[in-house]
């Protein structure tokens, strides 16, 4: 692995410092350098110490595409913005947290998170990556491996170049779609709903071969996590999501995530073959 053609990829911080902490010093570990690390953004949601963590991912210089969350918070709306069904279980539990978050952050803060980019674009290994938070058409979307391929594909013929790397939806998922890419690193702040307490980001490396997808594991301190929400006086759904790894509602979720629910996800590469050169035309 060559260091300076490998990327670092995660999403969804979701104020959860403890997991940010880790990242950064699994980062250090695999010699990856802040500026060959990027987040899919929603800096602040569910945890415990969105003031700090903000901090941590802004001080680091590692590149972040604006979430819904962060949106929200930028322009101190009035909710998260992440496109739950009014009354649903996941808009009653957003209002706890993001009226906690909205109550800490601060005015620089607030200011920093409303100037992130909705888009930023990155080459590896050849290809044009656009990354976005939702999709090309929304912010919020949940795009999910088994959101069905048209909306992806719309999404890429919207964006261009060869491939997306998303967020919001907090689940880790590659996809090859007729030669271009999806991929969702995952998110750090919450569990994959796979059972466990592990939370996920990748690894994009250039090979002889083509760019390598790797999708990684980290465990953490979610303990200490679950210690600052409950200090935070946020309500215990999500505070026990990140012990069980189990999500407290699955509205969101595809027929497809839902069943796979509790099911441990394991640690998988994919090898996105490099583009083979065009072959010369016999002379006549
Ligand atoms: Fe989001």
């Amino acid at each position: 692995m060559t260091r300076d053609r490998t990327w670092l990829l995660f999403g969804g911080p979701y104020g959860n410092l403890q997991a940010t902490q880790a990242l950064l010093a699994e980062a250090g570990r695999l010699g990856i350098p802040p500026d060959r690390m990027l987040c899919t953004g929603d800096l602040v949601a569910y945890c415990g110490n969105p003031v700090e963590t903000i901090d941590l991912i802004r001080e680091s210089g590692i590149a972040v595409v604006g979430g819904n969350c962060d949106e929200q918070l930028g322009a101190s709306a009035s909710d998260c913005g992440c496109g739950f069904e009014p009354d649903s279980a996941c808009a009653r539990l957003s209002a706890a947290w993001y009226a906690f978050a909205d109550s800490v952050v601060r005015p620089d803060q607030r200011r920093w998170l409303a100037s992130l980019p909705g888009r930023i674009d990155l080459q590896i290994g050849g290809r044009s990556l656009a990354a976005i938070h939702g999709s090309a058409h929304s912010i919020n979307s949940f795009i999910f491996a088994g959101t069905p391929e048209g909306e992806k594909r719309r999404s890429l013929d919207a964006l261009g170049g060869d491939g997306v790397i998303g967020g919001h939806s907090g689940l880790p998922f590659t996809q090859l779609l007729g030669g271009r890419l999806w991929h969702n690193p995952g998110v750090i702040g919450m569990p994959a709903n796979d059972g466990t307490p592990r939370v996920w980001f990748s690894i994009v490396s250039e090979t002889e071969a083509g760019l390598a997808i790797a999708h990684r594991a980290l465990p953490y301190d979610h303990e200490g996590a679950q210690a600052a929400m409950r200090s935070a006086g946020l309500p215990e759904s999500y505070r026990k999501a990140l012990a069980t790894g189990l999500w407290p509602s699955l509205d969101v979720l595809p027929d497809r995530e839902r069943a796979e629910t509790g099911r441990p996800i394991t640690e998988a590469s994919t090898l996105w073959p490099a583009r083979q050169p065009a072959r010369a035309l016999p002379a006549v």
